[in-house]
């Protein structure tokens, strides 16, 4: 049987909708116009510094129409039982999407409220999480971010994100930007990954999805045994923010299953850029379309894998999907950036 998963029902400029099977399994369709991708690839390389400064005017522009509600009562629906949606969520993807349009009518474009819009024959998708941390968002709990990012396949390379920071009374935003072969910035500033290398020295962070599922139970499991071994396990929330984090040290290592591309593309750039090694959790090759991901700073991830590796194919074993998903139809997430 399927079924529609609303949170991609949104309003996007061309129609997409993402269906889920049975097996968990999802495919997005959208009616973009078909367009050769040989002439397409011509028509849309772009340097990467004019993708970073891009992303980050695009990230800019969501959040200011964050700051402007930040002080507001918010307008929330639910998508899920505890997955709930803002009007500013909706209205910071549309201020997202009006620059990236702006600059790349031809790039493909896939945001959390909207789904899939643009020409996916592009070798460009930008993945946009309008509000990260939503949940956050509404409580005003400090935890919250714009993320803009853009992949070549299923590798990050370039991305901004603009963290909220302080509170009510004390609001702060820091911005933080990176592309391929650029080193991370925070707010101009070079920032760099920790250089911990023990996990009884770590501070770590993970997160839980809204899908209350095996892989939901397993990192339960992971959340305790590393609580156990290690200073501290934090859950903010937060994907984005969580990356970031990884990125200026203030976290060693973190590790989440079943993750969005928009969760994870800006977020990724900017932890690799800052020094840190990004896989799936049982050792693969990182892609945005993976269902799992962890992102360490590099001294500490084969003792990471020692953990999250046995617990992921323990999961695969029993069944559980895990493989790519999302990827939106027409788009070629093998290529080689
Ligand atoms: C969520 C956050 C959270 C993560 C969830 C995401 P949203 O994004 O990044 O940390 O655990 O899996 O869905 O819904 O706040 O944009
Ligand atoms: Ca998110
Ligand atoms: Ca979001």
């Amino acid at each position: 049987m399927l079924c529609y998963q609303r949170s991609l029902l949104g309003r996007g400029v061309l129609k997409s909708r993402i269906r889920v099977g049975a097996s968990g399994r999802a495919t997005l369709r959208c009616n973009a116009a078909p367009v050769s991708k040989e002439a397409t690839a011509r028509a849309d390389h772009v340097a990467l510094s004019e993708l970073l400064d891009v992303a980050v005017l695009a990230a800019e522009k969501g959040a200011a129409v964050v700051r402007e509600s930040l002080d507001r009562p918010r307008s929330i629906s639910f998508k899920g039982t505890t997955d709930l949606v803002t009007e500013t969520d909706k209205a910071s993807e549309e201020a997202v999407l009006a620059v990236l349009r702006r600059h790349f009518p031809r790039h493909a474009l896939l945001g959390e409220e909207g789904g899939v819009s643009g020409d996916t024959n592009s070798t460009y998708l930008w993945c946009v999480d309008p509000l990260d941390g939503t949940t956050n968002f509404a409580h005003s709990y400090p935890a919250f971010a714009v993320s803009v990012g853009v992949v070549r396949g299923g590798t990050p390379v370039a991305g901004c994100v603009v963290e909220f920071t302080g509170g009510p009374h004390a609001w702060a935003t820091r911005t933080f930007a990176a592309h391929k072969g650029r080193p991370t910035t925070c707010n101009g500033k070079p920032v760099r990954v920790s250089e911990v290398s023990e996990v009884r020295r770590s501070l770590m962070v993970t997160g839980f999805g809204y899908e209350h599922d095996e892989a939901w139970s397993a990192n339960m499991e992971l959340f305790r045994e590393y609580t156990d071994v290690c200073q501290g396990v934090r859950r903010l929330g937060a994907a984005a923010v969580d990356l970031c984090h990884l990125s200026m040290g203030l976290v060693d290592a973190y590790w989440e299953y079943r993750l969005k591309p928009w969760d994870m593309a800006a977020g990724v750039i900017i932890a690799q850029e800052a020094g840190a090694t990004v896989t799936t959790m049982d050792g693969r090759p990182f892609s945005v379309f993976e269902r799992s991901m962890l992102a360490t700073n590099s001294r500490l991830h084969q003792q990471m894998l020692e953990g999250t590796g046995p617990k992921t194919r323990d999961l695969l074993e029993r069944g559980v999907d895990l493989s790519p998903w999302l990827v939106p139809p027409g788009y070629d997430s093998t290529q080689q950036p």
